[in-house]
């Protein structure tokens, strides 16, 4: 089947099952690998990408679900504004980074409807989002500080 995608503002056409992962397209076909591989089940956020905007499981989405529709990768979003990106750096954010991309999209999609975000809705934002290090005081404080916020 012909499925065609824009993703980070770019047009593709591919022959590919309208089953076939999202993720899977995203690293395999376009190797755009910062969404990850994690649980592969819908529940680590990993594999988190932006669709029209709203933050989405990839492993989970089948690529014919995306067709006509906007797809954001980790990839994208470093082409605009880093903010965030640099947040998350100044913060020292991340330990592994495994987890990073998935934090910085839903963060990403946060930010753009909750420009200074409380505490809770940051962690709510992010709940999908886990991180075996366990850095995330230090990721609040980033979307904190990428919202022009003081960070204690
Ligand atoms: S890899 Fe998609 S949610 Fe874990
Ligand atoms: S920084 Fe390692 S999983 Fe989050």
């Amino acid at each position: 089947m012909s499925v065609t995608l824009e993703v980070n503002g770019e047009t593709h056409v591919l022959e590919v099952s309208p089953t076939r992962r999202l993720l899977t397209t995203l690293r395999e076909d376009l190797a755009l690998t910062g969404p990850k591989l994690g649980c592969g089940e819908g529940a680590c956020g990993a594999c988190a990408v932006l669709l029209d905007g709203t933050p989405v499981v990839s492993c989970l989405l089948p690529v014919a679900a995306a067709e006509g529709r906007a797809v954001t990768t980790i990839e994208g979003l470093a082409r605009g504004d880093t903010a965030l990106q640099d947040a998350f750096v100044a913060e020292d954010a991340l330990q592994c980074g495994f987890c990073t991309p998935g934090q910085i999209v839903s963060a990403t999609a946060l930010l753009a409807h909750t420009p200074r975000p409380t505490r809770e809705e940051i962690r709510a934002a992010l709940a999908g989002n886990l991180c075996r290090c366990g850095a995330y005081p230090k990721i609040e404080r980033a979307v904190l500080r990428a919202s022009g916020q003081a960070v204690a």
